[in-house]
């Protein structure tokens, strides 16, 4: 096939980490026989230095023109002035929802090679596998906020539809049922008021629909505590915008970085988006110290969810737990142990492959 790829490296260590993964997907074209484009454009803190906007209009028509996007990270220091007009992650926010990209994948595999990576237990994490449905076009991200007496008092709403709900508590029921046929939704339902509607609506959806799939509630809070002492209980996972946020960077510790996990964004057909669920990390750009290893298995869920070519993206994820069984490391997983830089691991993947 002949596929055309939009890479959006972004900001920090973004660069580095979608080149590794290009590089993995240019040693997977040579394997297989299949074409993949590639055209790089700008998002975020780069793309306000060099247009004045986020999400300049040529970068959302490449995307849209596209058959995947991959984005490495958006935002850092020198954009995070409270008081700034345009800030990156505007252009990230404005990627999915221009493109509908409503229902947010967020894989969580602890790996049997990474185990003492992880800061848990061993027999906590031991085969955890998990998959976080994240809601990605509403809630607290998209409602109405704004600043009333001079800026002495803010607010940002949280609001969902019915519809809203509905579509994504579809994604989870049906990634259910290709797994392990569990569905967790997590709310504030004691609480929140838009929550006592998404446990009614999640509710429904899953009795109508998914009779076939075991489903639970869980508060977000309890979640926050589950996670870590009884990861191993939970399947699907599905939530709002802003907990599926934070639960999800919770999650990363499970297999024991945030350099570890990768996310698919996709909505009802057009390109999907896939990047790590990891930020810019500034503190480290430009060192050839980040882990790529998010960012790899991101472009493996991209082969698999946009471009139908699930043996490619198979290979790479047993590349990538092969480059572990074999005790590559980069620093945030090495222990303080030996480690090798994000070119070196972007190297072992292809090896492996
Ligand atoms: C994520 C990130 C983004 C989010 C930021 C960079 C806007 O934290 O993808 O998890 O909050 O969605
Ligand atoms: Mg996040």
């Amino acid at each position: 096939m002949n596929a055309r790829i939009v890479l959006l490296p972004g900001d920090g260590i973004g660069p580095e980490v979608v080149a590794e993964a290009r590089k993995v997907l240019e040693a997977t074209a040579a394997r297989s026989g299949h074409t993949f484009e590639f055209e790089t454009h700008l998002i975020g803190g780069i793309a306000i230095d060099e247009t004045g906007d986020p999400l300049p209009a040529s970068t959302l028509a490449a995307c849209r023109d596209a058959n995947a996007i991959l984005l490495g990270a958006v935002g850092g220091p020198k954009w995070s002035d409270p008081a700034a007009k345009t800030r990156p992650e505007a252009g990230l926010l404005a990627i999915r929802k221009e493109l509908g990209l409503f229902a947010n994948l967020r894989p969580i595999t602890a790996w049997d090679e990474l185990v003492e990576a992880s800061p848990l237990r061993p027999e906590i994490v031991a085969g955890v596998d998990i998959l976080f449905v994240r809601e990605l076009t509403g809630g607290i991200y998209f409602g109405e906020s704004g600043t009333e007496d001079d800026g002495a008092t803010a607010y940002s709403v949280m609001r969902y539809t019915t519809a809203e709900i509905e579509r994504i508590v579809r994604v989870a029921g049906e990634a259910a049922r290709r797994r392990r046929g569990k569905v967790t939704s997590v709310d504030k339902a004691n609480v929140l008021e838009v929550s006592r509607l998404w446990r009614t609506v999640a509710g429904r959806v899953m009795e109508a629909e998914f009779p076939d799939v075991e489903y639970e509630v869980v508060l977000v809070d309890a979640m926050a505590m589950h996670l870590l002492s009884r990861p191993g209980d939970f399947d699907v996972v599905v939530t709002g915008n802003l907990f599926g946020d934070i639960l999800t960077d919770e999650g990363s510790m499970l297999p024991g970085s945030l350099g570890l996990l990768p996310s698919a964004a996709l909505g009802d057909g057009g390109p999907g988006l896939y990047e790590p669920i990891h930020g810019s990390a500034p503190d480290i750009a430009g060192t050839d110290t980040a882990n790529p290893l998010a960012t790899i298995l991101a472009a493996a869920m991209a082969l698999r969810h946009s471009l139908g070519l699930e043996d490619e993206a198979a290979a790479i994820e047993a590349a990538v737990t092969g480059v572990l069984a074999a005790g590559h490391r980069t620093a945030d997983i090495a222990r303080g142990g030996p480690s090798i830089g994000t070119t070196a691991m972007g190297d072992a993947v292809v090896a492996a492959l």
